[in-house]
């Protein structure tokens, strides 16, 4: 099939190249022309597992190509998929600008033709409800018709980044919305070949299908709320988070997945899809109130860090030396939009204190915000160099197990704040480290220099 990706960022590269692997045809479309002239050299923007060995493949067998003009993506396109930026407007609602002027644009270049064909045009943003009505109706205003020239479908995205081309060439479900028999049986068709282990393709209408997208990142987001919230009351009951997240999680009635405390979610979904879905309700009349609460204790955990090293240094950090391991919002990516790591850098600048940061990742990414007001290692023991305390933001697999040794050797002072729960507390508190982290009980550290030797010898190099 002959397919046009408008957009081509994390959504937009990873389904080209995808559907390139499965021997469509693909032309990707992007507005940013330094991007487009870096994918046409061979260069990945992004970094996503897997995707530079497909993208070579689909490249070099000539499936896979970029342009910065729609009209070399769309004339010869028999399906076109926005996957374009929905950010969030000032009052909180998705921001369809984007969308919806590419769909302009299209339209127009197909009106110019003597004969304009017939299209399915996709919505693999994430688009409120209604949004598959308004690109129809942008396409009816330039003289298109419905069902004769193009049918709109609303097929949103479910990939991790993270684990992106995996989630893409193997996807839990499919879902494909619209009224057109002629549009889902050809979608259909398109998925087949992702689907072959027997995961279902949902064909609903348009606007179920929109409310499906919200629906799922509104679930998860408001089940890392909740843990969080469980595991600020188990530091008051002296219980222990990840004990609870155990026992709860055998109940397959919730299953295991999203119940780990953390310092809040971030990424480019979460925090504007729950926004944009409560602002959906307020739209229509209705409060949803669950989804006001998973932002707010959201904003307030992404903070807790700042306010716990600010408490243990006294409300003095002016000019403390703190290490930061992890800036990306989740491991695997080298995504920093709306990272927890960001909000705990900026508290930790505003209160005067210097921050060096690694990550494997995410440094150029982050260097975008923050430029050199903070320092960057190539390593992960370099920041720790004569630090006042460790910050973990992310957990990467290389954090889970360091040489604990050499970090409390390197460490100014052996004080860590664990944001994701990586190491055992009464461990920690054995080699000696002031071990701070989510949800569970704080350890009093052991203060035997020779006890302290003996369990770095022993626990240090895990
Ligand atoms: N990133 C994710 O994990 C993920 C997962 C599922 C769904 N989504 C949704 O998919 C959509 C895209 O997300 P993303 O993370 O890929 O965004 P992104 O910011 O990484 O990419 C968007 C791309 O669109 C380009 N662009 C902007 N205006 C354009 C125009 N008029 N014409 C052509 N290109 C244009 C930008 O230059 C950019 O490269 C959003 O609605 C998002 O919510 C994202």
């Amino acid at each position: 099939m002959n397919i046009a990706i408008i957009g081509t960022g994390y959504v937009g590269l990873v389904s080209g190249t995808c559907f390139a692997e499965m021997g469509n045809q693909v032309t990707c479309v992007d507005i940013d022309e330094d991007k487009v002239d870096m994918l046409r050299s061979g260069k990945l923007p992004i970094y996503e597992p897997d995707l530079e060995h497909y993208f070579a493949r689909n490249r070099k067998e000539e499936r896979l190509s970029f342009t910065t003009d729609y009209e070399d993506a769309v004339l010869d396109a028999e399906v076109i998929f926005l996957a374009l930026p929905t950010p969030p407007g000032e009052d909180g609602s998705a921001d369809l600008s984007y969308v919806l002027q590419a769909a302009g644009t299209i339209a127009d270049l197909l009106v110019e033709q003597d004969d304009p064909g017939y299209r399915i045009i996709v919505n693999k943003s994430t688009v409120p409800v209604g949004t598959a009505d308004r690109v129809s109706e942008t396409m009816a205003d330039r003289g298109l018709t419905t069902g004769e020239h193009y049918d709109v479908v609303s097929n949103p995205e479910f990939l991790r980044e993270g684990a992106a081309v995996d989630d893409f060439m193997k996807p839990d479900r499919v879902v494909i919305g619209t009224s057109s028999e002629k549009a889902a049986n050809k979608m259909t068709r398109l998925y087949e070949p992702f689907v072959r282990q027997g995961n279902p393709i949902l064909v609903v209408d348009e606007r179920s299908a929109e409310m499906i997208k919200y629906t799922a990142n509104s679930i998860l987001a408001t089940r890392i709320s909740f843990m969080n919230e469980i595991a600020n009351l188990c530091e008051r009951v002296g219980a222990d988070v990840d004990k609870v997240r155990l026992g709860i999680s055998k109940d397959h009635r919730i299953g295991r997945h999203f119940l780990y405390a953390g310092i809040g979610f971030g990424g480019s979904c979460f925090p504007k899809d729950v926004q944009a879905l409560h602002r959906t309700g307020r739209q229509h009349g209705y409060d949803f109130q669950i989804l006001d609460s998973v932002l707010s204790v959201n904003d307030q955990q992404r903070e807790l860090m700042v306010h716990r090293l600010d408490e243990y240094f006294d409300g003095d950090l002016e000019g403390k030396k703190i290490a930061m391991w992890g800036l990306a919002f989740k491991p695997n990516t080298d995504d920093v939009r709306e990272a927890p790591s960001h909000v705990i850098i900026e508290g930790l600048l505003e209160r005067g204190a210097e921050v060096t940061a690694f990550d494997p990742e995410a440094i150029e990414t982050t260097k975008v915000n923050f430029g050199d007001s903070i320092s960057y290692a190539e390593d992960m023991y370099a920041p720790l160099e004569n630090a006042d305390a460790l910050v973990i933001c992310t957990e990467w697999h290389e954090f889970r197990r360091p040489d604990l040794a050499r970090v409390h050797d390197t460490l100014g002072t052996p004080v860590v704040f664990d944001g994701r729960n990586l190491y055992d507390p009464s461990r920690m508190a054995e080699m000696g480290f002031e071990y701070f982290s989510i949800g569970r009980p704080h350890v009093a550290p052991q203060e035997d220099a020779e006890a302290i030797k003996a369990a770095l010898s022993e626990n240090g190099q895990a």
